[in-house]
């Protein structure tokens, strides 16, 4: 598409100026229509209706890559803040900790004035911007200044979420401070919930490894595609609004190419959409076929090579032999194709699984976690 399209006022089919490019597909961005999440958050919104303690309020969201995690993070952040919960929201990188303490005493100041945030000012003081773990003096700082406002929130007849993206990076120490903290408050009877987001495997490898034992209580939700029906459905419902022609069968092709997966979702109607400005509002099916073509690039160059670049050789062979299936694949055959011993295979197998690019498929299988991802490596050169 030409350059200058860009700032052109579009058409649609009827002739009257088309509306802006609702799909968004950029990391963590809102969604036009949430596809595929139906019921997802009630038990946390019951959790919110219920104050501490409920099971609720301790959620944890895994999933693959590009999948929708973030964005539900966001989505449990919108409800509390509509039902008047204060909400913090981090991801774990290193120091996260002292983001979370620096974010509780700027609610704290505003609610406004009173004894209990002269107070909290006063245990703040000392500041929570560190770079790494909380020293011991600070952790006590950091906990006796959430009880504070925890306590002036329950006043408030609400209470704190705090929502940490990428948990399966953080840093073990944090995350063990942080949880212990939480699960001080909740034996206090203090109104506050988590929710976190990371990729599955790397986040039951945490949640062994003992660093934080109660999470394991956790309401752990796995995020999956959406049904394709659905999203043919939000897509002609999302073209004919917007006056958009296209052909039931072309919306059934391209609902059909995205999988249900929801970065391929926001990409294709993102193109689909661009294909119906530079066409007067309407979809020919060399312009669906184009719109496919350059979501699954685009998901190529995002998502795919970015996955891949942090991981080693080794583990490419190991993907590349399993991109030899047309489906699921064993890991005897994967063995053999690599010349690996069995515990060898189980080494890799683990650290894709972690990296979130392969996922179990039953009885000893292991299969693509991302869409596109085999295409993609039976694409490179020497690659099968
Ligand atoms: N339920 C959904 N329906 C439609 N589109 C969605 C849905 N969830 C997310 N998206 C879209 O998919 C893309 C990826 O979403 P998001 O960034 O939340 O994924 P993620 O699981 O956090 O990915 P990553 O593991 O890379 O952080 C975004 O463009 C977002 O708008
Ligand atoms: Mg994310």
């Amino acid at each position: 598409m030409p350059e200058t399209e860009t700032h052109k006022t579009h058409t649609n089919s009827q002739g009257a100026p088309l509306k802006e490019n609702p799909f968004r597909p950029s990391a963590g961005a809102t969604p036009p229509q949430i596809l595929g999440r139906a019921g997802v958050l009630d038990e946390f919104e019951y959790g919110l209706r219920l104050g501490s303690g409920a099971p609720g309020l301790l959620t944890i969201f895994t999933g693959a890559r590009g999948i929708g995690k973030t964005v539900m993070l966001g989505a449990a952040h919108d409800i509390a803040r509509e039902k008047g919960w204060a909400v913090i929201s981090e991801t774990a990188t290193t120091g996260f900790m002292g983001r979370i303490g620096e974010s509780m005493r700027g609610i704290a100041e505003e609610l406004g004035s009173g004894p209990v945030n002269r107070k909290i000012t006063a245990i703040a003081a000392a500041g929570f911007s560190i770079t790494t773990q909380l020293p011991p003096e600070r952790q006590v700082a950091w906990r006796t200044m959430g009880e504070e406002l925890l306590k002036l929130l329950d006043d408030h007849g609400t209470g704190l979420i705090i929502t940490v993206d990428e948990i399966h990076a953080a840093d073990r120490g944090e995350l063990a401070q942080l949880a212990a903290s939480v699960q001080h408050f909740i034996q206090d009877r203090l109104p506050i919930g988590l929710v976190f987001a990371g990729l599955p495997a790397a986040v039951s490898d945490l949640l062994n490894e003992g660093v934080a034992t109660f999470l394991r209580r956790a309401d752990k939700i796995d995020l999956h595609a959406a049904a394709v029906r659905e999203v043919e459905e939000s897509f002609a419902a999302t073209f004919s609004h917007a006056s958009i022609k296209v052909s039931p069968g072309l919306v059934r092709q391209a609902a059909e190419a995205t999988g249900g997966y929801p970065f391929l979702i926001q990409l294709v109607g993102y193109f689909l959409w661009r294909e119906a400005e530079g066409n007067q509002g309407s979809l020919t099916s060399e312009a669906v076929d184009r719109a496919i073509a350059a979501a699954n690039r685009r998901n190529v160059r995002t998502v795919i090579e970015a996955a891949l670049a942090a991981t080693s050789p080794k583990d490419l062979d190991f993907l590349a032999a399993m991109a030899e299936d047309d489906g699921p694949s064993l890991a005897g055959d994967i063995g053999r194709r690599i010349g690996a011993k069995t515990n060898l295979v189980a080494n890799y197998r683990s650290r894709l699984l972690a990296a979130g690019l392969i996922e179990s498929a039953g009885h000893g299988k292991v299969t693509f976690a991302i869409p596109g991802l085999r295409q993609h490596l039976r694409s490179q050169p020497g690659r099968p």
